[in-house]
């Protein structure tokens, strides 16, 4: 065979290696991609909007009401938690004087928190990182928090996930994303 021929002949059967890789979408081996996991906050209702019982004629997106209950929720659990009460004191004493307004700071601070590591687009947390939110740096915090406290932290956030439904699995799932930020909060 002389060189020409040798060049034809590998050109040819390359162009038949390239064109049989070549992805053919109907081609029924060819296998179809993944669906992409949902986020948490998917799994929380998402972006689909839904009328918000706490301002009526107002609309939210369900995975941000989903979490603000919870957190909600989670934070009169802590009220009633002789050990972690001692950390809230400001916010006990504004709370027991009539004023919600840190209440309402903190709730629209968790939730925002939480909406943004659970995967949500829409919302921005623009609070203290978690290692000043969590020692002197945020005078409303007294003390240091152990890890026996976060520990409690963790059982009373689920005991505010419980009270407002949220299925087991999803529970599970914020209880790893929780446990993500042991390192940060646990101070001493
Ligand atoms: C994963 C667990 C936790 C998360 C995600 C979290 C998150 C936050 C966030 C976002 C704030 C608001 C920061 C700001 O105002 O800029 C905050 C404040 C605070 N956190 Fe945590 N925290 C956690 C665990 C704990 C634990 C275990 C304790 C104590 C036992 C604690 C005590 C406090 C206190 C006392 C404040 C100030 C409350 C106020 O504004 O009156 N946190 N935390």
């Amino acid at each position: 065979m002389n060189t020409l021929m040798k060049a034809a002949l590998c050109s040819t059967l390359l162009a038949t290696a390239f064109s049989g890789c070549k992805k053919d979408d109907d081609d029924p081996m060819t296998p179809t991609p993944p669906a992409p996991t949902p986020t948490l906050y998917q799994r929380l209702g998402g972006t689909t909007m839904v009328g918000d019982p706490a301002n009526p004629g107002q609309m939210i997106e369900q995975g941000y009401l989903g979490l603000r209950s919870v957190v909600d929720s989670t934070i009169f659990v802590i009220a009633g938690d002789a050990q972690l009460q001692p950390y809230f004191a400001v916010l006990l004493a504004e709370v027991g004087s009539g004023d919600l307004t840190g209440f309402a700071a903190l709730s629209e601070n968790l939730t925002e928190f939480f909406a943004v590591a659970t995967g949500s687009q829409n919302y921005n947390y623009d609070g203290l990182n978690m290692v000043d939110a969590h020692n002197s740096a945020n005078a409303r915090m007294t003390g240091l928090v152990t890890n026996a406290d976060f520990d409690q932290f963790i059982v009373d956030l689920v005991a505010g996930a419980a009270q407002n439904n949220v299925p087991t699995d999803i529970v599970t799932d914020i209880g790893a994303l929780v446990e993500t930020l042991r390192d940060p909060i646990v101070q001493q």
